[in-house]
């Protein structure tokens, strides 16, 4: 495949620091990899989960990019300054956000339906910023329409890469990318832009690149996490063996359950990577099923079991993401 960057996407619950590191120690092959989202607070205070997120010693040996969200130019200046001090190199604005309690605020994808907010938040921050930031974005609240405008906005400032999901808010993660309206903004765009957006298997990665050779990069989030040697069959390489994946899954599992001190959280996140890890075996259903109903480590560890040694592993993840 020619050669591009390639970003994992930030998964707030899953890409996290415990992720992160197990996934890139196992399976990797991302050139960056985006830090899920946090909001400042009023008070300009690190929160201790968030903390605990961006801490450069936890996170040493891979390329990050902390994303933010807000919609307050002195929160956003406040935040990309501490993590300039971290030696983080970027800082990433969440415009893409679709859930009602962050929108409700008018922020993430929220943000979008005041342009003219927008346009005077990006004034204040690039004339003050010292980062580069980039941004990730929908193509607006409820119309396609409204891209239009936000690319206005967007071509006046020099955003180091606009990440563009080509949905609206309420499309939330469902339905058909709008591939049209982003051939268009990616002719259009002054700024770098980067695509992002239900790519799961390496012949999806390779169309996109052939429509679209000008991009500068491609942002993948749940594909990677369904089938979690993407990055690196987008790079030539083999796809996961059965015993990669076990020895994966037992790694990032001892992990969650070293961070949390609690199996119960280690086994409530390890089935939340499986809602997308299923994607990679055949007739998975029933298991699958199983997996969402069962409560506790010890069922989620008998029904891992069962899937890792009875269903047949597919060569590429396949089926509805969401
Ligand atoms: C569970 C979940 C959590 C997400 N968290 C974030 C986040 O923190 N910041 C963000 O910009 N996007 C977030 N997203 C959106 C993803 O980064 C990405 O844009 C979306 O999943 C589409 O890309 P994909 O089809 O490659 O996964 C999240 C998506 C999901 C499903």
């Amino acid at each position: 495949m020619k050669a591009v960057r390639l970003d994992l996407a930030p998964l707030d619950g899953i890409t996290k620091v415990v992720f992160r590191r197990v996934w890139h120690r196992h399976f990797g092959g991302a050139d960056r990899m985006f830090i899920p989202f946090f909001s400042p607070t009023d008070q300009h205070i690190l929160t201790k989960r968030d903390q605990r997120e961006l801490d450069p010693s936890a996170n040493a040996g891979l390329n990050l990019v902390p994303q933010v969200m807000t919609r307050r130019a002195d929160d956003f200046l406040w935040a990309a300054e501490l993590v300039a001090d971290m030696g983080y190199r970027e800082v990433n604005l969440n415009l893409g956000c679709p859930s009602g309690t962050v929108t409700a605020k008018g922020k993430g994808s929220g943000f979008l339906s005041d342009p003219d907010a927008l346009d005077a938040f990006f004034e204040t921050v690039f004339s003050r910023v010292k980062l580069p930031v980039s941004v990730k974005t929908r193509l607006g609240g409820t119309d396609v329409a409204e891209f239009r405008r936000l690319l206005e906005i967007y071509d006046r400032y020099p955003i180091a890469c606009l990440t563009i999901h080509p949905r609206v808010r309420t499309e939330k993660y469902r339905g058909a990318v709008h591939l049209d309206v982003f051939a268009g903004a990616l002719e259009k765009s002054r700024n770098p832009v980067c695509y992002n957006g239900d790519i799961r298997t390496v012949a999806e990665a390779q169309a996109l690149l052939d429509r679209f050779p000008n991009l500068e990069a491609v942002m993948i989030g749940r594909g990677a996490v369904a089938d979690p040697a993407l990055f690196r069959k987008l790079r030539g390489g083999p796809a996961a063996a059965r015993t990669e994946l076990a020895d994966f899954l037992a790694d990032l599992y001892g992990s969650y359950q070293n961070f949390y001190g609690q199996p119960a959280t280690a086994a409530q996140r390890m089935k939340e990577v499986w809602f997308y890890l299923i994607h990679l075996f055949d007739g998975g259903e029933k298991l699958d099923k199983q997996m969402r109903r069962s409560r506790g480590p010890a069922a989620y560890e008998d029904i891992q079991a069962r899937m890792l040694s009875e269903l047949p592993l597919r060569e590429s993840s396949q089926g509805d993401l969401v």
